[in-house]
């Protein structure tokens, strides 16, 4: 049991947190989020996401707010992309790097973008292999990893399976989404530690719903599993609008502070994040989800 002394997190509020809020921000504010969050010391900070606006409606700006972004050197934009058609949107707006999704439960998957598992990599083919031809960067998330909303538990073999394929695919790096945060700590670590059979540990993040408060838990498990990429929202903002009962992924303010109290480098500032979050909570109208935020003065 060592844990990695450095641990790289992919902040995904702009995305996955905006993506299931109530309040529609206006493209401006998602701008000025994702340039402060760019002055905070994140290396990865997921934009939004070219998904079809009738599915997402809180997100048919990506084009405009990808386009009005400043973006750092040394910091990725990834944005999440389902098919050809969204991965022409986002490379027209200039986009260097994507994420592709599938899930390990069928039943989510239909739900999610009507489509089966197998359906959608077929969709993210001509993807990948366009990426590779651009040299655009690929990341894969594989949703449900420890239970579907639809269909209760889902087969360890079922996530491995479907990770071992988009690695193989050319996804660089694997997020195993806990769509609905069912997992507890002995769970996910075993799944993880099964997912770590089959694809190099450092291709591997991990990515929490922290629906019923076991998501912190869960991620010093991974850590200690080996696991060195962390996903987190800003405010704890979002969930999937496909996942009844998704609510925010764990507050990226609470990652930053427990990994820091724990001497393992982030690379993020503390404080900035904190007025990051408090300023967007502010523009959504409701209190930060992030006890961190809530907690300093
Ligand atoms: P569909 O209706 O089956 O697709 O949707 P279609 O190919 O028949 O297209 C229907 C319409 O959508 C057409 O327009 C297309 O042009 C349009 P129409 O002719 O009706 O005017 N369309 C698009 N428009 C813009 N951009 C596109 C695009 N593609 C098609 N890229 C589709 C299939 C995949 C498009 C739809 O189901 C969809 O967009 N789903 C997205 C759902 C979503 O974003 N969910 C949340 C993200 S996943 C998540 O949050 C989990 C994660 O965080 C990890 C975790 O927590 O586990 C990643
Ligand atoms: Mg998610």
């Amino acid at each position: 049991m060592s844990l990695p002394t450095r641990v790289r997190i992919v902040e995904v509020g702009p995305r996955d947190g905006l993506q299931n809020e109530k309040t529609i921000i206006a493209a401006a504010d998602k701008i000025e989020l994702i340039n402060r969050l760019s002055d905070t010391g994140l290396r990865s900070i997921e934009a939004t996401s070219f998904v079809s606006p009738k599915w997402v409606p809180q997100l048919a700006d990506a084009a405009e707010v990808y386009a009005g972004i400043t973006r750092r050197d040394g910091v990725a934009y990834p944005v999440l992309v389902p098919n050809l058609q969204g991965y022409e949107r986002a490379r027209a707006v200039g986009a260097t790097e994507v994420a592709v999704f599938s899930a390990a439960s069928e039943a989510f998957n239909r739900k999610n973008i009507n489509a089966s598992i197998d359906e959608s990599i077929e969709r993210f083919l001509p993807v990948l292999e366009r990426a590779a031809a651009d040299q655009v960067k690929v990341r894969g998330y594989v949703s449900t990893v420890l239970g579907c909303p639809y269909q209760g538990d889902v087969a360890v073999a079922d996530v491995v399976r479907v990770a071992r394929r988009m690695h193989a695919l050319g996804c660089y790096e694997i997020s195993l989404g806990d769509t609905i945060g069912m997992g507890t700590p002995g769970k996910a670590r075993a799944m993880l530690r099964a997912v770590a059979g089959e694809v190099p540990m450092a291709a591997l993040a991990v990515h929490f719903h922290d629906t019923r408060g076991q998501a912190l838990a869960n991620i010093l498990a991974c850590l200690e599993e080996g696991v060195a990429v962390v996903d987190a929202a800003i405010s704890g903002t979002g969930g999937c609008p496909y996942a009844p009962g998704a609510s925010g992924n764990v507050a990226s303010e609470d990652v930053v502070y427990m990994l820091e109290g724990m001497g393992i480098d982030t690379g993020v500032d503390l404080a900035k994040l904190v007025a990051t979050g408090r300023w967007l909570a502010a523009r959504l109208g409701r209190a930060s989800g992030s006890k961190v935020t809530l907690a300093a003065h």
